[in-house]
C-alpha cells in the first residue's frame, strides 16, 4: 500500500532501462500441459524442495509498485513482504473469518463457465468473492487500482479491471501446480496473492511454490504465506502450486484482467 518499508524482495534491478523480455511479449508462450482453470489434468510431481524466499533481499530504494514492475519485467514475478499495512491485513483477515462463519465460502472449482467443476485432487481451498462492500475491501481496491494504473503506464499491458476472492485453506488443503490463464482464452493477465496469516511458522506448511516458466521443471522458490506479503506474477507464464497447509491459511487471490468485451458479450462490471 502506501507504506515504504525496508524492501525485501528477491531481485534488485533498476526499473529504468530494463528490456521488455520475451515473457512479456509472448514470444516464449508455448506451455507444456498444466493443470489450469480449464484443465483438471494433474502434472507429474517435479520437485520436492525449493529455496524459501529470503527476507534479506534488496530493491530497498524502489517503491512497492516499482518493485512489482521491475520484477514482472525481469522475471515475470515479484514478491513484496509487508506490502499490506498490518491494520489493513488485520481488517481483511477478520472479515474473511466473519464471512467464513456466515458460510459465505464455497469449495473452489476449476474450469471455466459451463465446464466448472470441483476436483479435490487438484484444489481444496474454499473461496468467497470480494464485492467491495466493506471499508477494508475499498482500501485494498483503491490501492490495487493505483497499482493497475502504474503497471499500465510502465508496461502497456492494458489491464482493465480486477477480480478478487478470499481463500481459506484448512489443514490438509492444497492447490496443485497450475497456470491461472492460458494464452488466448482467458482475461487474466496479472495474478496477485496477498497473505493474511500473522504468526505463520514453517511447520504450518502452505508455501506458494513458483516455477520460472511453463516449461521449467525446477521451481524458482517458495514463499511463506506471511501476513502482509504480496506475490505478483504473469498469469499465463508462471506455474505455481500451494503446498499442503497444516493450519488455517487465509489469503486474497486477485487478477488484473484485460477487457474481453465484444459485440456479443459484455464483460462483467468492475466490483471489489
Ligand atoms: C490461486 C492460487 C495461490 C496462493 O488461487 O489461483 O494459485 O498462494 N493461489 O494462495
Ligand atoms: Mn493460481
Amino acid at each position: 500500500m502506501t507504506c515504504r518499508r525496508e524492501a525485501r524482495c528477491i531481485e534488485a534491478p533498476s526499473v529504468s532501462d530494463l528490456p521488455i523480455p520475451a515473457i512479456l511479449t509472448g514470444a516464449s508462450a508455448h506451455a507444456l500441459p498444466e493443470v489450469s482453470p480449464q484443465s483438471a489434468q494433474l502434472s507429474a510431481p517435479v520437485a520436492t524442495t525449493a529455496p524459501l524466499i529470503s527476507p534479506a533481499s534488496m530493491m530497498a530504494d524502489l517503491s512497492p509498485s516499482e518493485q512489482i514492475i521491475a520484477g514482472l519485467v525481469r522475471n515475470g514475478y515479484a514478491v513484496v513482504p509487508d506490502y499490506l499495512p498490518p491494520r489493513l491485513a488485520g481488517a481483511l483477515r477478520r472479515e474473511a473469518i466473519r464471512r467464513d462463519r456466515r458460510h459465505e465460502f464455497a469449495l473452489a472449482a476449476i474450469g471455466r463457465e459451463d465446464q466448472r467443476q470441483q476436483d479435490a485432487s487438484v484444489r481444496r481451498d474454499r473461496t468467497c468473492w470480494l464485492t467491495g462492500d466493506s471499508p477494508a475491501q475499498q482500501a485494498l481496491h483503491a490501492d490495487l487500482e493505483q497499482l493497475r494504473q502504474g503497471i499500465n503506464r510502465a508496461l502497456f499491458l492494458g489491464l482493465f479491471d480486477l477480480e478478487a476472492h478470499f481463500a481459506i485453506y484448512h489443514p490438509g488443503a492444497f492447490y496443485r501446480r497450475h497456470l491461472d490463464a492460458f494464452q488466448g482464452n482467458n482475461a487474466r493477465i496479472v495474478s496477485m496473492v496477498l497473505y493474511l496469516n500473522p504468526g505463520w511458522v514453517p511447520a504450518d506448511g502452505g508455501c506458494l511454490r513458483l516455477w520460472p516458466s511453463p516449461r521449467a521443471r525446477r521451481p524458482a522458490f517458495d514463499v511463506a504465506p506471511v501476513s502482509g506479503t504480496l506475490v505478483c506474477f504473469l498469469s499465463e507464464q508462471i506455474p505455481h502450486e500451494v503446498l499442503p497447509a497444516f493450519s488455517d491459511r487465509l489469503s486474497i487471490a486477485c487478477w488484473f484482467r484485460r477487457n474481453m468485451t465484444t459485440a456479443e458479450r459484455t464483460d462483467p462490471p468492475v466490483t471489489g
